[in-house]
C-alpha cells in the first residue's frame, strides 16, 4: 500500500447520519459514523477494554458506545463515559483511547488518510464529473483480488476483444496501437483504447498511437475516470479491503438527454450494463497470480502493457517515498 495518501473509502450514501458502519479497508477494521453535524469520522473498531467490535453498539451522536459494557468514544478515540466506574468518576478515562483516521468528504466520496505523516489537502478531482448536472448512479462490486489488479485490468487494452468478445470488445479488433500515457502532473495520466482489426499492419508505436475522444484518466492511489462522451462519464474507485480483497465501486454520470427521469433510467441501465462488463473482467483477473502485481514479478510485459507498466512504475516509487515497511 503506498502510504500518504488519501483513499476513497466509501461513497458518501453508505454512510447515513445515526448510522454505524463498520468495514475493512487498508487491512484495518474500522468504524466510520456521522457526528451531529454530519462530519463523517473513523476508529479503530476495537475498543481498548476487551476488544468488542464497536461498530456492534450505538451511535450517540457525537460519540459512539460499545455493545459490551458501554464505554463511549468520541471523534478522537478517546473515551469520554466509563459506565462501571460512575458518571462522575473522569479518572480512568485517559487509559482508554482506540486509534482514529484523518477523514475527508468530498464529491460525494469519503476518503482516509493512510499513513504516517500528517494528511496533506485532498487532490484535486476529475473536473469532467464536477458541476455538468449529471443523474449519479452507482454500484459495488466485491472481488477477491488485491487493488492493484483491478487497477492494472482497467488500464489494460489488449484484453477487450478476448474477455469481452460480446460486449464493448465487439469487432475482433484485437491488434493494439501503442497505446499512448499522457502523464498530466505527478499522479494522474491519460491514456485510451486505440485497437484495430489485424489485417497484417504493423501496430503504431506507443508515441504515435492516439489518445481518443473516449480517453481515461488514473488518479493515484485509486480513482479511474472513463470519459465515453461528454454527457457520459464513468468513475471507478478501487477501494483496497485487504492483501486479498478490494470492492470495485462504478459510479455513473450522466446528463443524456437533460430530462432527469430519462436519465435516471440511462443511469439504472448503464449501471447494470456495466456490472455485466465488470463480471467478465472479474472472471479472468481473480485467476491472476500473484494476487498483488509488483514491477518485477516474472511477468512478461508487452508494448500493449504499457499503461499498467506505467502505473507499477509510479507506485513503486510512491511506496518507496512513503518508506513503506509492510505492504498489503
Ligand atoms: S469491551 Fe468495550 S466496553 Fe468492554
Ligand atoms: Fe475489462
Amino acid at each position: 500500500m503506498i502510504k500518504n495518501q488519501w483513499y476513497a473509502v466509501l461513497s458518501s450514501q453508505q454512510l447515513k447520519q445515526e448510522s454505524l458502519v463498520a468495514v475493512k479497508r487498508l487491512g484495518i477494521q474500522l468504524v466510520f459514523f456521522r457526528d451531529n453535524e454530519g462530519v463523517a469520522h473513523a476508529l479503530m473498531d476495537l475498543c481498548a477494554h476487551r476488544g468488542a467490535a464497536i461498530s456492534h453498539g450505538k451511535h450517540m451522536g457525537n460519540t459512539v458506545q460499545c455493545p459490551f459494557h458501554g464505554i463511549e468514544y468520541d471523534k478522537t478515540g478517546s473515551a469520554t463515559l466509563i459506565p462501571a466506574n460512575g458518571r462522575n468518576n473522569t479518572e480512568d478515562l485517559k487509559r482508554f483511547h482506540v486509534r482514529s483516521y484523518p477523514v475527508r468528504e468530498k464529491h460525494d466520496l469519503i476518503f482516509l488518510w493512510y499513513g504516517d505523516g500528517e494528511p496533506t489537502e485532498l487532490p484535486p478531482f476529475f473536473e469532467e464529473l464536477i458541476d455538468k448536472g449529471d443523474v449519479i448512479s452507482e454500484v459495488f462490486d466485491p472481488w477477491n483480488v488485491h487493488y492493484s489488479r483491478t487497477i492494472e485490468n482497467q488500464l489494460d487494452v489488449a484484453h477487450l476483444p478476448f474477455v469481452h468478445h460480446n460486449t464493448i470488445g465487439r469487432g475482433n479488433k484485437t491488434l493494439v496501437n501503442g497505446p499512448k500515457v499522457i502523464w498530466e502532473g505527478e499522479d494522474e495520466f491519460q491514456h485510451s483504447a486505440d485497437n484495430e482489426v489485424d489485417h497484417g499492419q504493423t501496430p503504431k508505436k506507443n508515441e504515435d498511437a492516439r489518445i481518443k475522444n473516449s480517453y481515461m484518466r488514473f488518479h493515484f492511489p485509486n480513482l479511474w475516470l472513463n470519459r465515453i462522451s461528454e454527457k457520459f462519464r464513468i468513475l471507478g474507485v478501487f477501494i483496497p479491503v485487504d492483501d486479498e480483497n478490494m470492492v470495485f465501486m462504478l459510479r455513473l454520470y450522466n446528463h443524456v438527454t437533460k430530462i432527469k427521469p430519462i436519465d435516471h433510467l440511462v443511469g439504472f441501465l448503464g449501471k447494470r450494463a456495466n456490472l455485466i462488463i465488470a463480471h467478465q473482467d472479474r472472471r479472468v483477473v481473480e485467476t491472476q497470480r500473484p494476487k498483488r502485481s509488483k514491477l518485477k514479478m516474472g511477468e512478461t510485459l508487452l508494448r500493449a502493457d504499457k499503461p499498467l507498466i506505467e502505473y507499477r512504475k509510479r507506485r513503486e516509487r510512491l511506496i518507496s517515498l512513503g518508506e513503506e515497511e509492510k505492504e498489503i
